[in-house]
């Protein structure tokens, strides 16, 4: 969500007459977009913006600028205790940008914007390939750990007609592959029709000649109704692969979360999902070390990642965050032992995926081609449906952007090695 957002910042500034430099040093406003989902996320920020201080010390007609959730958490206050920093804007004001930059006086644009669904913004994507699109903004859920419902404010939905025109320009341009983003795509209800729903927005995308695939993220369990999961088994281009925050395999520290759901009731969709769409990939998310987790609580996280065999996880040490209910409950747990826990997740999960991704070997697949390897000239890669990398040689000129069918010749923990058909 924050790189789409700086997607559209920076299709704003270029609606100004703004050009884009890689080289901080040589810029004449810089804007941090920030995130405050975890702890380390505004440590990560905060020795940026040390940087940045620095530039304009030597240079102070350098204008700083903040976006993004640090922003909207810290409102004026941010202002007056960064005397350096020009002005603030939060993930709903995007818009007001122009005229933020003209104006002397120093301000912090972090009013509600209710408009925010229905404002479209231009978005400068490098990618050429895959695009994300917004179809909704901001989340009604709080789960109590989440300060997303506090910094993106309430959910609102975007009108289908502009999401598909969007992806329509997306396709002219030569896209292939669409994300349709929110924090809780499958609430999703047409401003216009509210009876339209996520699972008819996806069967409408899908008609739309040009896009090969379409992707969707995030969804939450509690709203992963049975015609969602006939929509991405019937729709040709909705790809097999659903990331689906689990966040704990303990029904009672799921109940603290304010999940609303039972793992055993989590557990019954992905049974739904297998036996729907076989061959479905299916991630998650897991924190670990939520107050008053004991080890029982964390074994059943384990024996979860065991029983269910996702392709591949996020895991998070729970993280205090501002404005939160579960920052004020009690049993907070050191850091020492979130960490150990975590440790545990993770080793436990990379031999599930080693284990999963083994079975892929000699199957058959269709890529789309992303570009060149990185690390390796020989070497281009490309993606799976289900969301897997795929590195190959290949025996002819490609594109990016190209689809192909490889066969899978090798498995590693990350990637998947493949030679073209
Ligand atoms: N601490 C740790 N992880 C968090 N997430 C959200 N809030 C927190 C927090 N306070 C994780 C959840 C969510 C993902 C995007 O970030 O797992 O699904
Ligand atoms: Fe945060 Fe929960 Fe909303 Fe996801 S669904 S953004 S975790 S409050």
């Amino acid at each position: 969500m924050n790189v789409h957002d700086t997607e559209k910042i920076a299709g704003v500034l270029r609606g100004e007459g703004y050009a884009f430099t890689d080289r901080p040093e040589d810029a004449a406003l810089i804007i941090l977009n920030t995130c405050s989902i975890r702890e380390k996320a505004e440590h990560k920020f905060l020795s940026r913006l040390g940087y940045f201080r620095r530039l304009k010390r030597k240079r102070p007609g350098l204008q700083i600028v903040v976006s993004g959730c640090i922003a909207q958490q810290e409102g004026e206050k941010f202002l007056i205790d960064n005397k350096d920093v020009d002005f603030t804007f939060g993930p709903q004001n995007i818009v007001k940008l122009p005229e933020l930059i003209l104006r002397d006086k120093r301000k912090a644009a972090v009013e509600e914007n209710p408009a925010l669904a229905e404002t479209d913004l231009p978005a400068i994507r490098n990618d050429g390939t895959r695009a994300w699109v917004n179809i909704m903004y901001g989340c009604n859920n709080f789960c109590s750990y989440c300060v997303v419902p506090h910094t993106r404010g309430r959910e609102r939905s975007r009108p289908t007609d502009s999401i598909l025109n969007e992806i329509k320009t997306l396709s002219d341009e030569g896209y292939k592959e669409v994300t349709l983003l929110g924090q809780n795509v499958n609430s999703y209800r047409d401003p216009k029709n509210v009876t339209a729903s996520f699972a008819q927005l996806l069967k409408s995308v899908n008609a739309i000649q040009g896009i090969e695939r379409v992707r969707f993220i995030t969804s939450h369990p509690k709203d992963l109704s049975p015609e969602l999961i006939c929509a991405i088994r019937d729709l040709e281009k909705v790809c097999e692969h659903i990331h689906l925050p689990l966040q704990s395999g303990s029904s009672r520290i799921l109940s603290l979360m304010n999940r609303k759901y039972s793992y055993a009731q989590y557990l019954d969709k992905i049974t739904e999902l297998r036996r729907h769409i076989p061959g479905i990939s299916i991630t998650s998310d897991i924190i670990t070390g939520f107050p008053t987790e004991t080890g029982d609580d964390h074994e059943e996280t384990l024996a979860a990642l065991k029983e269910i065999e996702f392709d591949g996880i996020f895991a998070f040490k729970y993280s205090k965050r501002r404005y939160t209910r579960a920052s004020e409950m009690e049993g907070q747990l050191g850091e020492d032992i979130k960490s150990d826990r975590l440790k545990t997740i993770l080793e436990l999960q990379d031999v599930i995926t080693d284990k999963i991704n083994r079975r892929l070997k000699g199957q058959t697949t269709e890529i789309i081609v992303e570009g060149e390897s990185s690390s390796d000239t020989n070497h281009w890669t490309g993606r799976t449906r289900t969301n897997k990398i795929v590195n190959f040689t290949p025996d002819e000129k490609i594109n990016k952007g190209m689809l192909i069918t490889v066969s899978i010749t090798n498995s590693f923990r990350h990637s998947l090695e493949g030679r073209p058909d």
